[in-house]
């Protein structure tokens, strides 16, 4: 239920606006409170008098309206909100959000808010798939906007594909989610996920096979508890989640210094399989065969040790709780026992990663948590189960 909760419900201008009209009569139904806020392209679509009828409130349509600016100003309007939900969210204001835009209501609202915001995206299948739109779509997840839909299906214009605004049911089953609070409500999280990339010349770097679907995982469990999670992301196979910030970063050296501008945070958890070293010097341009057989030899530096680093600063930058993961081929526990002492962390979350477990890469995992109070082996279970036990068994730890 949404009772007590303020949603400001901005209608862009497209067919599927008809849908919001619905959208706040069910959000209304659960309790919520909603307040209109039309472009001039969705009074094209539906009338600011039945959106004003429906919301049982006054709907908000220009940026100059002096009168509204005497009432409630138009910042103050953005923050008055718990969630701001864009509904439909054309490709012109996906756009104007992603560019930074405000040159008229609602995209200042969007600028001025200090509120999540929820876009539901709705658009002919071509300007959906349009290159621009995709880009203006992957900015928008990484500013930690929640995106639901868009469907894919038959479209007012004929076509048929993804650019179907979301169903309203979908829309409120995700403002739900977004509005419920958590354990972890008001705490800041940083995860690191994924491998680093550590280039030898421009086309050439060492890698490793970490997919960064387990730091994926823990960063979408944190959010779900409440948390406001910066997930710095190296390279990763899998996708980063919805409604957290993303960092993303190539190398350790980066990795290291977005973490470090991520702090003060309430919880650290290091997933990236960070590369343990770099070429100490990098070619300018690609290095090339010179006919002669011989092989170069690569001089390798060690990288900074990012979960060290933060384990070990002083007591008022450092993290309540600072996790990091062991990936071991032997002796689990023995290792990852001395690995938490030597880092200087909380926890150290440790997996066996030898050859026929199918941890490395694969949708699995089997933990073994090293607390203080020593070891506990975990049933194998998907990295989501997984993430789940340990985002709440974190919740817990940090008091909440
Ligand atoms: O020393 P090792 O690489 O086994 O330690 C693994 C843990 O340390 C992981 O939590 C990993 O994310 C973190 N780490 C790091 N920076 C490094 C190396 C490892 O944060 N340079």
């Amino acid at each position: 239920m949404l009772h007590g909760k303020r949603i400001l419900l901005v209608i862009g201008g497209g067919i599927a606006a008809f849908k919001s009209l619905d959208l706040i009569r069910r959000l209304r139904e659960r309790g919520a409170t909603v307040t209109p806020v039309l472009t001039r392209a969705a009074e094209e679509f539906v009338t600011p008098l039945s959106a004003s009828a429906l919301a049982a409130s006054k709907v908000y349509r220009d940026l100059f309206d002096l009168t509204d600016e005497a009432e409630m100003g138009h910042i103050e309007l953005s923050r008055a909100a718990d969630l701001i939900v864009v509904a439909p969210a054309t490709a012109d204001l996906m756009a104007k959000m992603a560019g930074g835009h405000a040159n008229d209501l609602a995209s200042t609202l969007l600028m001025a808010t200090d509120k999540r915001v929820m876009i539901v995206p709705a658009m002919n299948v071509r300007m959906w798939e349009h290159p621009a739109t995709q880009r203006n779509l992957a900015t928008l997840r990484g500013d930690g906007i929640l995106v639901v839909g868009p469907d894919e299906g038959p479209m007012a214009c004929g076509e048929f594909g993804p650019g179907r605004m979301a169903e309203v049911p979908e829309i409120v089953q995700a403002v739900e989610a977004a509005l419920i609070s958590g354990p972890l409500t008001g705490k800041r999280v940083v995860v690191t996920s994924g491998p680093t990339h550590e280039p030898i010349d421009p086309v050439r770097y060492i890698a490793n096979r970490s997919s960064g679907a387990q730091g994926t995982a823990l960063a979408a469990a944190l959010r779900d508890l409440g948390a406001d999670v910066v997930f710095v992301t190296g390279p990763a196979t899998v996708p980063p989640p919805d409604g957290v910030q993303v960092v993303a970063v190539e190398t350790a050296q980066q990795m290291h210094d977005a973490v470090l501008s991520a702090l003060p945070a309430d919880l650290a958890v290091f997933a990236a399989a960070v590369a343990d070293w770099r070429t100490a010097s990098q070619a300018e341009s690609k290095m090339k065969k010179d006919g002669s057989g011989d092989v170069p030899t690569l001089t390798l530096t060690m990288n900074p040790d990012i979960l060290a680093a933060v384990a070990q600063l002083d007591a008022d930058r450092r993290p309540g709780l600072v996790v990091g993961f062991a990936a071991e081929t032997d002796d689990v526990v023995s290792h990852a026992t001395a690995k938490r002492a030597r880092k200087g962390c909380d926890w150290i979350v440790a997996n066996d990663v030898s050859a026929g477990t199918g941890i490395m890469g694969g949708s699995e995992n089997a933990v073994t948590l090293i607390t203080q109070d020593g070891a506990e082996t975990w049933e194998r279970a998907s990295k989501d189960a997984v993430a789940r036990q340990l985002a709440a068994r974190m919740a817990e730890a940090l008091g909440a």
